[in-house]
């Protein structure tokens, strides 16, 4: 039997995927200190991706043998030193795709339709009834969307983007096989599409990705969404790219330090800002909660998880 800490309520209990283990944790979320502190004996960690799994924790925890990351995200753990000291890390791949995808689309309609506007205007008691000009928005058929990273989540958004009849161009380190969107260059992207969304994982290369210069390079009237990591996007340089007209719009579910969302985003009504919720359905989120324990369950049996995240 293996002590297991889980660091937070999830949507789900996970004590019988861990049958034979010692469960600890998960009735209430530990902060840092709790975090560091409850590591010391425990063979398995399932922790959030706002846990931070870095070398400071490896160094309290000398019995980790495996972390379960409720996330497909992986920024949250520090891979290399994870691999130095043999602890292995599991993820969950594939089971928030069509979720975090359809809430793409759910972000890029309400900034290109105004929905939360209009919502807010009928909510205040202030709409006087249909003119026609009011609450004006963007088309979408035969514009054209440009996905920054075309993994599983990017491919997905352009599945749906095709019903919505956009042209869709892509950016990423290769092409892909089986999609009848467009390779091309970030540049070309940005320059060429009316809305751009953002579906690369947050790594060294991809921190800042879209900063001034590429917000710069988009057409005034571009809506960025991001339901990637805030850290992908220069928060700063949104901000003033939406104050000075450089870009039409954004939609956001992510940002640089979460759960701060910066006031000039919040009071900003061209940005519509969710709170991190691409994930966030009853079936995703046990589904979740179930492979970030599996692969708790699998390495503590001694067997290669599916979703074991390979360094
Ligand atoms: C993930 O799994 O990385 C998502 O951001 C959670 O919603």
């Amino acid at each position: 039997m293996a002590r297991v800490l889980v660091t937070s309520p999830l949507s789900i209990d996970i004590r019988p995927i861990l049958a034979g283990h010692e469960v600890i944790g998960g009735a209430t979320r530990l902060d840092r200190a709790a975090l560091l502190a409850g590591v010391a004996d425990v063979e398995g960690l399932v922790c959030l991706l706002t846990d931070r799994i870095d070398a400071e924790l490896l160094a309290r925890a000398p019995r980790l043998r495996v972390v379960g990351n409720h996330a497909v995200g992986v920024d949250n753990v520090d891979l290399a030193a994870c691999a130095a000291r043999g602890v292995k890390v599991g993820n969950t791949p594939n089971v928030l795709t069509e979720a975090t995808a359809d809430l793409t689309l759910a972000l890029l309609l309400a900034v290109a339709r105004r929905v939360v506007e209009s919502d807010t205007l009928v909510r205040s008691g202030g709409w006087t009834g249909w003119e026609p000009g009011q609450l004006l928005g963007a088309d979408l058929a035969g514009r054209t969307l440009g996905i920054i990273g075309m993994g599983r989540i990017g491919r997905a958004v352009a599945r749906r983007a095709a019903a919505f009849d956009l042209n869709v161009v892509y950016a990423n380190p290769r092409p892909v096989d089986g999609s009848d969107a467009i390779h091309v260059t970030l540049e070309q992207l940005l320059a060429e599409s009316d809305f751009v969304s953002i579906h690369c994982p947050l790594s060294a290369s991809t921190r800042g990705l879209i900063g001034a210069h590429q917000l710069a390079a988009m057409k005034p009237t571009a809506i960025l969404v991001n339901t990637a990591r805030g850290p992908i996007v220069d928060e700063n340089a949104l901000i003033a790219a939406l104050a000075a007209g450089t870009i039409g719009g954004a939609g956001l579910d992510v940002y640089a330090e979460e759960p701060r969302v910066p006031e000039a985003l919040r009071r900003d009504p061209r940005a519509v800002v969710l709170p991190h919720i691409g994930s966030a359905t009853r079936g995703t989120r046990a589904r979740m909660a179930t492979l970030a324990a599996e692969a708790v369950r699998d390495v503590l049996a001694g067997r290669e998880p599916p979703n074991l995240v390979r360094t």
